[in-house]
C-alpha cells in the first residue's frame, strides 16, 4: 500500500518535472518566483493611463502587433542595436507604448531579475488596459519567453487595413484565430482609441482607385459619410487622429460591433466584417442584443472577448528553454 503510494508520488513528481521542463503558459506562472510582478505592471499602467488616458488602447494595440509577428515574444519591441528592425515596418504604423513596457521591465528587474520576460508584460499590460477602460478582468496566462528574432519583413502578413474580408478571415486563421476571433478581437478591441486620417485615405476618397472626392466605401451610413470626411477632409492632415468608436470612445463596451451593424464603423478592415455571412452573423449576435431588456438578454461579449484574448496570447508562444529573458526590453541580451 504504502510502495503504491510512493510509486504513484514518484511518478506525478516526473510528469511534472516534464511539464515543466517542456514549459506551457498558466496563470501565475510567476506566482513564486516573481509574486509581485503582476501587481508592478498593473500600478505602471494604471499610473500611464493618469497621465495619459489614451494608453489603454496604445496598450491592447501593443499586444496584438506583438502577437501577429513571430508569435507573442517581445519582438515587436526591439529598437535597438538591429539593422532593420520589425518596428519599422509599415504595418506597425502608430504602434506606441514601449515607455511605459520598458518602465515596467525596470521595475520588476530591480525586484527579480531576469525572471519575468518582456511578452508577458505585454501580455499583462493588454489585460490591464482592457479592464481600465471598462471592459472584461481576466486571468492572463503567462509563462513567455522573449524572441531573438525582428526583422522588417516578418511583418508582412499583418492585417491591412483595406483587406477584403477573405484575406481578413485568412490572416486570422492562419495564426489559430477562427472567424469569431477575428470579429470579437478586431471588430470588439475598435470600442477604444484612435486611428490616424492616414489609414482613412482609401476609404473616404479612393475606394474603387478613382481617387475623387465621392469615391467613398458605399457601406458608410448616409448620414456618417459627411462627418467622417469632415473630420478626415480629402486634402487634411493624415496626421489628425479620430476616435475608432464614435458613440463611446474612451469606454471599453460592445458598441463598436453596434457600429459596425450602422454602417458607422471607421476602419474599413471593421466595416468588412459585414460583407460576409458568417462574420456578419457573429457582428449581430452581439448588436442585436437589446441592452434595455434586463440581465437575460445581457450581451456576452465582454466574456467572449476576454477569451479570445486568451486564445490570442497563445500565438506562437516560445516557453520553456527557447527564447531568452531579456534584460532589457528594447534589445536582446
Ligand atoms: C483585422 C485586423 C486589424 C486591423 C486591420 C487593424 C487596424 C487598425 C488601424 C489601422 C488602427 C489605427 C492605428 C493608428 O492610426 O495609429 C488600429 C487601432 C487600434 N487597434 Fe486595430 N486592427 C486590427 C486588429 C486589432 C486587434 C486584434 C486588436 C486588439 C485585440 C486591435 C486593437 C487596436 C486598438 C486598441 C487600436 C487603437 C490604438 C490607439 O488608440 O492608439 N486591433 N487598428
Ligand atoms: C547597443 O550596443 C552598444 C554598443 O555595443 C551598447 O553600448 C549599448 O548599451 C547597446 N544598447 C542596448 C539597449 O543594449
Ligand atoms: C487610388 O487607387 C488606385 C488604385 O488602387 C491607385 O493606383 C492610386 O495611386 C490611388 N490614388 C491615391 C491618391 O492614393
Ligand atoms: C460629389 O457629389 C456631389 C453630390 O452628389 C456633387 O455635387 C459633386 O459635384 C461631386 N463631386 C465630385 C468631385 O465628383
Ligand atoms: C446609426 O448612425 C447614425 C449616424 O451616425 C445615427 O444617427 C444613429 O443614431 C445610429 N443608429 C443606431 C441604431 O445606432
Amino acid at each position: 500500500m504504502n510502495n503504491a503510494k510512493g510509486f504513484i508520488l514518484i511518478l506525478f513528481h516526473i510528469l511534472q518535472i516534464i511539464s515543466i521542463s517542456k514549459g506551457q503558459l498558466k496563470v501565475g506562472f510567476y506566482s513564486q518566483t516573481c509574486p509581485n510582478a503582476e501587481s508592478i505592471v498593473k500600478s505602471v499602467v494604471k499610473e500611464a493611463t493618469l497621465v495619459n488616458p489614451q494608453m489603454p488602447p496604445v496598450l491592447l494595440r501593443l499586444h496584438f502587433h506583438d502577437c501577429f509577428v513571430e508569435g507573442c515574444d517581445g519582438s515587436i519591441l526591439i529598437t535597438e542595436n538591429v539593422s532593420n528592425p520589425e518596428i519599422g515596418a509599415n504595418a506597425h504604423q502608430g504602434v506606441e507604448g514601449f515607455e511605459q513596457i520598458n518602465d515596467a521591465k525596470k521595475e520588476l528587474e530591480t525586484q527579480c531579475p531576469g525572471v519575468v520576460s518582456c511578452a508577458d508584460i505585454v501580455a499583462m499590460a493588454a489585460r490591464d488596459a482592457i479592464f481600465l477602460a471598462g471592459g472584461p478582468s481576466y486571468n492572463v496566462e503567462t509563462g513567455r519567453r522573449d524572441g531573438k528574432i525582428s526583422n522588417i519583413k516578418l511583418a508582412a502578413d499583418m492585417p491591412d487595413v483595406d483587406d477584403q474580408i477573405d484575406t481578413l478571415k485568412s490572416k486570422f486563421r492562419n495564426k489559430g484565430l477562427s472567424e469569431k476571433d477575428l470579429v470579437l478581437l478586431s471588430g470588439g478591441a475598435h470600442t477604444i482609441g484612435t486611428a490616424a486620417c492616414f489609414f482613412m485615405s482609401k476609404r473616404l476618397y479612393n475606394f474603387t482607385g478613382k481617387d475623387n472626392f465621392n469615391d467613398s466605401d458605399p457601406k458608410i451610413n448616409p448620414n456618417f459619410l459627411p462627418v467622417i470626411k469632415n473630420q478626415c477632409p480629402k486634402d487634411g492632415d493624415f496626421d489628425v487622429r479620430i476616435p475608432l468608436d464614435a458613440v463611446t470612445s474612451d469606454k471599453f463596451d460592445d458598441q463598436s460591433l453596434r457600429n459596425i451593424k450602422n454602417g458607422t464603423a471607421v476602419l474599413s478592415s471593421d466595416a468588412r466584417l459585414y460583407d460576409d455571412e458568417f462574420t456578419r452573423q457573429v457582428v449581430n449576435s452581439y448588436a442585436d442584443v437589446d441592452q434595455n431588456l434586463g440581465l437575460k438578454k445581457v450581451s456576452s461579449f465582454a466574456q467572449d472577448f476576454a477569451k479570445a484574448m486568451v486564445k490570442m496570447g497563445r500565438i506562437g508562444v516560445k516557453v520553456g528553454s527557447d527564447g531568452e529573458i531579456r534584460r532589457v526590453c528594447n534589445s536582446f541580451n
